[in-house]
């Protein structure tokens, strides 16, 4: 019934090349920057077997639904619900995904833009010999600067550009596939120097050794709404993705490694960062600053410390790439797919578009921080939007949806079960899309717009 128009529409090449867009999509500001501070706020090890938890749970089911859904259709997340099914109300879905894609990308940018002053400051070495308060009032008033900070997030959004206006083959899927592995390279390269760091005992206990009474209502619903971002899960980015598959692709199986995979850069992200919180006395407490303000304050008094934190900006940098270029394929495959634009005008267009909200979001934190909505400042009110309310939404009805609507024979039909166990686990990965994933979702919406209480 599907793939009528497969034949003009791109497709990743390589097997290799589905899982390193997949993985580079997932992995991200999401698992080296908020994972560790989330983790490190609410009582490390806890936190962290209760996200993965989540992610077996219902990150891979929901990501299972956005697999089928995507490469059923082989279409934008906007016309995949019309498709499959016509006047059904579902398209809703889809404009719910591109208004995400669009507020992440601003807020995103900008975090990322950050990574590029820290490489800078690190080359140029800016940092060397400053004590912490120094290096905490530096960041302060970098945030602050307007120009600055507006500055890296155009620029950052120009790194996109450029890769995204080559299109999905010779742009995103090449590009992965060089900039993934020399990521996990860097990552294993960090934790190998981590775990020689006087404070490595205490850090990885801090990390592996769980105690339960941190554990409230509250840790339960940021473990799972970091599932979600930081799989890049409920705006229908995997669907744009998964569009981009081949028949021969395993669903199951790439679902699975990108959880993993995923889950596994978070904890060395945690192996790399609380061996050194540990070693130089700082706070694993600290929060979102975590990365910005205690570690170039471990940087500056490490021996060669500039390399290794030209190094780890480095690496945050091209984590973010591939994780912004999944975000905006969403919008610039609805951009061609249907309103038949260019691949170029259509790069253009969500470009501009986040160039215009990012440098507002970057201002929030200068000129614009008194100008709020509702008590937030605009970076603010789009990460609460996004995550909080327009992910949760999403990746709920994407689960209904597949659960539901959409016909076992098709579910099956794309998981393409060649076991009996990959049967059975079809069927359990059925029952977590209608029952398990919903009732979770909407128990981390309503929490997380304050209508329930734990
Ligand atoms: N998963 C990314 C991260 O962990 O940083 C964030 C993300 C990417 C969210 C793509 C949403 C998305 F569509």
């Amino acid at each position: 019934m599907m793939n009528d128009n497969t034949p003009k529409r791109a497709q990743f090449a390589t097997r290799l090349g589905v899982v390193a867009v997949t993985v580079g999509s997932a992995v991200g500001l999401g698992n080296i920057w908020r994972f560790p501070y989330e983790a490190g706020a609410n009582g490390g090890a806890a936190f962290m077997l209760l996200n993965l938890l989540f992610v077996f749970l219902i990150g891979v089911p929901v990501m299972c639904a956005e697999f089928v859904i995507g490469r059923h259709t082989g279409t934008n997340v906007r016309a995949a619900f019309r498709k499959l099914s016509p006047g059904g109300g579902w398209g809703f879905i889809g404009y719910i995904g591109i208004l995400s894609s669009v507020l992440i990308l601003s807020f995103y940018s900008v975090v990322a833009g950050w990574t590029m002053e820290y490489i800078f400051r690190s080359v140029s070495g800016a940092a060397g010999g400053a004590s912490p308060e120094a290096l905490h009032s530096q960041f302060d008033a970098f945030a602050a600067s307007n120009w600055r900070p507006a500055m890296w997030t155009v620029l950052f959004l120009l790194c996109n550009y450029a890769i995204l206006s080559r299109g999905v083959e010779k742009g995103i899927e090449k590009v992965s596939n060089v900039l993934m592995p020399l990521l996990f390279a860097i990552l294993i390269a960090f934790c190998i120097h981590s775990l020689f760091m006087p404070g490595a005992a205490d850090g990885l206990k801090f990390l592996f050794r769980p105690d339960f009474s941190h554990i409230s209502g509250r840790v339960v619903l940021s473990a799972m709404g970091q599932a979600f971002f930081s799989l890049s899960l409920g705006l229908g980015c995997l669907i744009t993705y998964s569009s981009y598959f081949s028949r021969r692709t395993p669903l199951m199986k790439t679902a699975f490694l990108t959880a993993s995979l995923d889950s596994f850069v978070a904890i060395l992200a945690g192996v790399i960062i609380f061996p050194a919180v540990f070693t130089y006395g700082q706070q694993p407490e600290a929060g979102p600053k975590l990365v910005f303000e205690v570690l170039p304050a471990i940087f500056s008094e490490m021996t060669g410390g500039a390399v290794w934190s030209t190094l780890f900006f480095l690496l945050l940098f091209l984590a973010s790439l591939t994780s912004t270029i999944s975000m905006s394929e969403i919008s610039i495959a609805w951009f061609c797919d249907d309103l038949h634009m260019s691949r170029r005008g259509a790069t253009r267009l969500n470009i501009g578009i986040a160039m215009v909200f990012g440098v507002v979001c970057a201002l929030s934190f200068g000129c614009l921080s008194d100008f709020t909505v509702c008590g937030l400042t605009v970076f603010n009110l789009f990460d609460y939007v996004s995550s909080n309310i327009l992910l949760p939404v999403g990746g709920m009805a994407i689960s209904i949806f597949a659960g539901w609507v959409l016909r076992r024979s098709v579910v099956s039909g794309e998981l393409n079960p060649t076991s009996r166990a990959g049967r059975v686990l079809v069927g359990v990965l059925v029952f977590c899309m209608r029952y398990v994933a919903p009732v979770c979702i909407l128990a981390v919406f309503l929490a997380g717009i304050g209508v329930i209480r734990f």
